[in-house]
């Protein structure tokens, strides 16, 4: 499994405060068959700002530990965008990680309430930078909550659904869960992340279980498995990436 959405990275946000935990939850990930993770810290939220270079900074850091201790799994950075009125503007300016860094997948978090339409403009501008945006736990948006039917107007100018692997779970309460099916009944979810911080329960093989018992064992492998292979390919290995980084 890949997990695209991971809060990971030690001291950079409200995700894990120490290596350990670090490890901890990585050690998790790999007993529940995760094999690649995206690292995605806060970034544009208002109190997170992560940098391109302290993310790959906080990055390496883990990579190095993960190899000392020989663990059977690729980590791999990115970030969590926050949306505001100058995305595509900061995209342009070179400030935005896309996950692995190499691929065209941005990985965007809608604030709660948004303008459809202006959203929708930024995803066509996008899009014609060669960018595929991704909507973060799109399930847990109170518009998209309200009317589940934007997905499919998100999805038709070129943006991807990723839910929350807690959700299927109800992690989030019953409204997210309701969604998260909902979206995946209507073939709508392009992958899936854990999101995990500390005090949340990493529910990849729980979450993998409930798809393939809602669904269709096809459909769960291409939310798990093949559409975020599909990111992999366009991502560098972490070996020979630092002789490619331009500081
Ligand atoms: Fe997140």
């Amino acid at each position: 499994m890949i997990d695209t959405h991971s809060h990971i990275l030690p001291e950079l946000d409200d995700g894990c405060e120490t290596i350990e935990q670090s490890m901890n939850f990585i050690a998790q990930a790999i007993n529940q068959g995760v094999r690649v993770m995206f690292a995605t810290p806060h970034c544009c939220d208002g109190v997170y700002d992560c940098t391109k270079k302290e993310i790959l900074a906080a990055w390496r850091f883990l990579c190095e530990t993960v190899e000392r201790q020989g663990l059977d799994i690729q980590i791999l950075p990115g970030a969590e965008i926050r949306v505001n009125h100058d995305l595509v503007a900061r995209y342009d300016a070179g400030d935005l990680l896309t996950l692995g860094d190499t691929s065209r997948f941005l990985l965007l978090e809608l604030p709660p309430m948004f303008i459809m339409n202006a959203f929708l403009r930024m995803v066509r501008q996008l899009t014609e930078r060669g960018i595929i945006p991704i909507i973060a736990h799109a399930e847990r948006n109170p518009m998209i909550i309200a009317r589940p039917e934007l997905a499919a107007e998100l999805i038709s100018t070129g943006a991807e659904i990723q839910i929350t692997a807690g959700s299927l779970k109800g992690d989030f309460g019953r409204a997210p869960r309701k969604t998260a099916k909902i979206l995946v009944q209507n073939n709508q979810v392009f992958c899936l992340g854990s999101d995990i911080h500390p005090g949340r329960k990493y529910r990849m093989k729980a979450a993998e279980k409930f798809l393939n018992k809602a669904g269709s064992i096809v459909q769960t492998e291409k939310i798990v498995q093949k559409n975020p292979e599909k990111i992999l390919k366009e991502c560098v290995d972490q070996f020979i990436y630092d002789t490619l980084i331009v500081e």
